[in-house]
């Protein structure tokens, strides 16, 4: 029944904005942000990882740990949810709309699953960045060759973006522009806690958008959207896209 639902407004939608989070990768092997680190990490609080602070504090050892997830991303492939979101980009499309796929994950799954216009409003995990110039590095060894490694004036540092730090501009005006002619809004998996991306479900609303949120469990944000559909990202997706054009995996 809301499936149905939200396939209905899909079919009516030539603009539609699509926000993901960590939940759409668990599929694919990937923990959450928040699920519990393993190992030698797991003494750590990934959101304590994950500050310009704890960078100052000690670069080597938020390096180590963001190069350490690089390398266990590239080790794992996209799954059903991610191939459904590309299929449903063609779709939309090859009709002549609009498909932006805004997503807080650094792992690089949508575009490597076939994803065009994808906006990666936290950075990336395989772009490295001079500290001092802003200069992008892609392409780096696996493993780095050292942690951090100096670069002629700085510090390499993750691509990504850390608490406490702004969204990239570019992100950030590609998904309001985005946001400001949706017809169809749908977050998936995302615990909905972080900001800005929690708060993008406003500005759908905002330009009359129907909104919908997919996840395992409400979230702290439920209540912003018309409607939640509860279950697993890889298997949801693939189903609205079957319903919608006729999609098989
Ligand atoms: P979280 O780890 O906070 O939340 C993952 C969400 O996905 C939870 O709400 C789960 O219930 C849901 N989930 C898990 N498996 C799922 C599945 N198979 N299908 C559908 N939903 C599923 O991850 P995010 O919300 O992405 O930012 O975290 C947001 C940001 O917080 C991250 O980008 C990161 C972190 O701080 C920065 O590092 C700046």
């Amino acid at each position: 029944m809301t499936l149905q639902h939200v396939t209905d407004a899909l079919k009516s939608a030539k603009h539609v904005v699509v926000m993901t989070g960590a939940g759409v990768s668990a599929e694919s092997g990937i923990p959450t942000f928040r699920d519990a680190l393993e190992g030698y990490w797991s003494k750590y609080d990934p959101a304590e990882l994950a500050t310009p602070e704890a960078f100052q504090r000690d670069p080597e050892l938020v390096s180590r740990w963001y190069d350490e997830r690089r390398m266990k991303v590239l080790a794992c492939d996209p799954n059903p949810g991610h191939f459904a979101l590309a299929a449903m980009e063609a779709h939309v499309t090859d009709n002549g709309g609009t498909f932006t796929l805004l997503t807080q994950n650094v792992d690089g799954l949508h575009v490597r699953s076939g994803s065009q216009n994808v906006v990666e409003v936290h950075g990336s995990l395989t772009t490295w960045r001079c500290t001092v110039t802003g200069e992008e590095f892609t392409d780096m060894p696996t493993p780095l060759e050292s942690y951090p490694t100096p670069t002629d004036e700085g510090l390499l540092r993750p691509g990504v973006v850390w608490f406490g730090e702004a969204l990239p501009m570019k992100a950030l005006q590609a998904a309001g522009e985005a946001l400001s002619q949706c017809e169809v809004y749908l977050a998936i998996g995302t615990s909905g806690v972080v900001f800005p991306a929690a708060g993008f479900v406003s500005d759908a609303k905002a330009a009359g958008a129907k909104t919908f949120e997919l996840n395992l469990q409400k979230t702290p944000m439920t209540s912003y959207f018309d409607t939640f559909v509860e279950g697993k990202s890889g298997e949801v997706l693939p189903e609205i896209a079957s319903q919608w054009f006729g999609y098989s995996s």
